[in-house]
């Protein structure tokens, strides 16, 4: 990972073994003549949300054409609820019938859903094409954009189906905040304090001083950084599922009314809980971690059992033969991976909600 200040944006190059690619942060960016760094005028076609598109999708769609690209736009229904494989076969047939070829590219414009949504067609139309990330959520700008995860959910479970695919370069402009709800705000936080938790002690206890911007470039290099030792998610990556097991059962349970950043909030709280109460952090974590979610109009608790939450993690393709791998808070800054044989993990979890 190399960083680079000259210019107004900022670039972070991410390393990977399947490629190279930067990502640059900055405000009022123009993607167009940014894309002309990684890729000769080409065939586009932008996939956004029927929220995002009416928004902002005539001015980007206009950049890339005065770019010398030609483009068009395939748009999905927002919400977790697209991440489906009938929303995949829509925008491979959309992208199809634009004659989308091996040098032409996709264009991801909008939060985590159209994100994974986007990077997965891309990943297996073809065999695979490229795609940009743009993204246009707090979550996805200072997560989910970076680090080639692509998916979509089955009624089994979240991100069940999926593939490897990082993007040709991440274009991530903070002036796309200004549109979010308090609520989508807030879900791109969650993993804020995610990162805080498990990396950046100082961070955590900054969120109020950091713009913007910096904290987009802050967030992207703990990903960037975790990425880059493991690209495939057999080992170090882990840590970035600090709440997910137990925020990935909330979601299917709640049938994705509660949204993933809502979901990993509760997700966090449980388990640094339980780590507490048995014993396995090595200082406090819970009040601090907790007063800074509230602060941040996140939720800390749920009303599932523990039997339901174990139940429905399991489901999750996160465990791995008899074994479930959890992430463990031992201070607020630092955490480390924590196998738990899956026929525990009810009382763990249990541990995570006594009050
Ligand atoms: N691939 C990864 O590594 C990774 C990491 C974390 C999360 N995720 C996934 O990301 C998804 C959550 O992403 P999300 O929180 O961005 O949700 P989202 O994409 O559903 O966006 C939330 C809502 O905000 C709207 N929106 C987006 N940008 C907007 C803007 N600028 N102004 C106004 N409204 C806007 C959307 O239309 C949607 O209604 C989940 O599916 C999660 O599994 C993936
Ligand atoms: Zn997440």
């Amino acid at each position: 990972m190399a960083e680079d200040t000259a210019s107004k944006s900022e670039k972070i190059i991410v390393n990977t073994k399947s490629g190279k690619y930067p990502v640059i942060i900055g405000k009022t960016l123009n993607f167009g003549e940014l894309t002309r760094d990684v890729k000769d005028a080409c065939k586009v076609v932008i996939v956004s949300d029927d929220v995002v598109f009416p928004l902002y999708g005539d001015a980007v769609m206009k950049g890339f054409s005065k770019s010398g690209y030609r483009v068009n736009a395939c748009i999905i229904r927002n919400g977790e609820t697209s991440k489906t494989l009938s929303t995949i076969e829509k925008i491979l047939e959309f992208v199809a019938k634009e004659e989308l070829t091996r040098t032409d590219i996709l264009v991801a414009l909008g939060g985590g859903v159209v994100g994974d949504i986007t990077g997965f067609a891309a990943a297996i139309y073809l065999r695979g094409i490229d795609f940009i990330q743009i993204p246009t959520t707090v979550l996805a700008a200072v997560d989910s954009s970076v680090g080639g995860k692509t998916g979509v959910d089955l009624n089994s479970g979240k991100n069940i189906v999926g593939a490897f695919h990082q993007p040709k370069a991440v274009f991530c402009d903070p002036n796309f905040f200004g549109s979010l709800t308090e609520a989508v705000y807030a879900d791109g936080m969650a993993e804020v304090i995610k990162h805080a938790m498990i990396k950046d002690r100082d961070m955590m206890f900054a969120l109020d001083d950091l713009s913007a911007a910096e904290m987009c470039k802050r967030n992207i290099k703990i990903k960037a950084s975790v990425v880059e030792l493991d690209e495939f998610d057999t080992g170090i990556r882990k840590i970035l599922n600090f709440g997910h097991t137990v925020g990935h059962a909330v979601e299917v349970l709640s049938d994705y009314k509660i949204s993933h950043g809502s979901a990993v909030s509760i997700g966090m709280t449980v388990i640094s809980r339980a780590s507490e109460n048995l014993g396995l952090t090595e200082e406090p974590v819970l009040t601090e971690l907790t007063e800074i979610l509230k602060k941040h109009k996140l939720p800390v608790q749920c009303d599932y059992s523990s039997k339901n939450l174990a139940d429905a993690a399991l489901r999750d393709k996160k465990r791995s033969g008899e074994k479930i791998t959890l992430v463990i808070p031992k201070k607020i800054g630092s955490a480390e991976l924590y196998d738990l044989p899956v026929e525990k993990l009810e009382s763990f979890i249990s541990k995570g909600l006594e009050k």
